[in-house]
């Protein structure tokens, strides 16, 4: 049986990538914000996962105005990647499409998208997490299956239907007939602005209060509206319902309900700024 081992929580500002991608991480701007992630690249090499299921928003890349599906996962062998000097990304079909299976059939209508090019959204998370590799030569340490949320055309999905995919998902991983350990990241987030008369809008105080919340009380979290998150958190910070997927894939979560004990908290990180972005970083491993 496929287990879920750990959830990892992270944003995803594309110019994290870019200061890895041009070798900034050491100037003064960049080293605290880097020197928060010295923790988890050091716990991502010693818990190496077979799989990563990565939930991350697509800017634009894979699906324009054209098409805008709620939730869509990647089926394919191979996701193509964006402008940033990265390797590609390995999926997982198999798993993927068990996932795909089994959550339709728990009735959440995920779109099955068997060609898809990941952007940012997908490589930031994983450059932080697991280091600078060469685009040519490098690989990632798992496969990944890309799990794309839109949280960029209204109307998005809310917070509380995202905990509860998150519960499917893990039924959906649980039933899969392979002793795979699984991660699923979170990504995005926290509070940003990009546009309009608030642009640049920060809430450290909001921002830590939620974490908290996510952390220790998550079926509450999962009840806060999305007009609180646009209010609070900035017309972006509504990337953080994606949080609440890999949260309700926890084993202490069923049925909507805390069941079992929490998960571990094994690292947490925040830090004020990164380009326009609040970042904010955790791990929680099962017990
Ligand atoms: C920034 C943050 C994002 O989440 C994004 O998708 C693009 C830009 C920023 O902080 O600049
Ligand atoms: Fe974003």
């Amino acid at each position: 049986m496929a287990t879920i081992t750990a959830s990892v929580y992270t944003s995803h500002v594309p110019a994290i990538g870019a200061a890895m991608d041009l070798g900034k991480t050491q100037e003064d701007y960049w080293k605290p914000l880097f020197a928060g992630y010295e923790f988890s690249r050091r716990w991502m090499r010693d818990h190496k996962p077979d799989v990563v299921l990565l939930v991350y928003n697509d800017h634009a890349t894979a699906f324009s105005l054209d098409m805008i599906p709620t939730f869509a996962i990647g089926t394919a062998a191979h996701e193509g990647y964006g402008a940033r000097p990265v390797p590609v990304v390995k999926g997982h079909p198999e798993l993927a499409s068990h996932i795909a299976q089994s959550v339709i059939q728990q009735d959440f209508d995920l779109t099955i998208v068997n060609k898809m090019d990941v952007d940012h959204g997908l490589t930031v998370p994983l450059s932080l997490m697991c280091g600078e590799q060469d685009p040519a030569t490098g690989s990632w340490p798992c496969p990944v299956i890309p799990f794309a949320v839109n949280v960029v055309q209204y109307p998005v999905p809310s917070g509380q239907r995202c905990f509860n995919l998150g519960q499917a998902i893990r039924k959906a991983i649980e039933s899969y007939d392979e002793d795979l350990k699984v991660q699923i990241w979170g990504t995005g987030g926290m509070s940003h602005q990009l546009q309009g008369a608030r642009a640049g809008l920060i809430n450290r105080e909001w921002d830590n209060r939620w974490l908290d919340q996510l952390i220790n009380d998550p079926v509450a979290c999962a009840r806060i509206p999305h007009i609180e998150y646009v209010r609070e958190a900035g017309s972006e910070g509504i990337e953080l319902v994606m949080w609440l997927i890999a949260r309700g894939a926890m084993s202490d979560i069923q049925e909507g309900r805390v069941v079992g004990p929490a998960p571990k908290l094994r690292h947490r990180f925040y830090h004020v700024p990164a380009s326009n972005t609040a970042v904010g970083h955790a791990i929680l491993e099962n017990s």
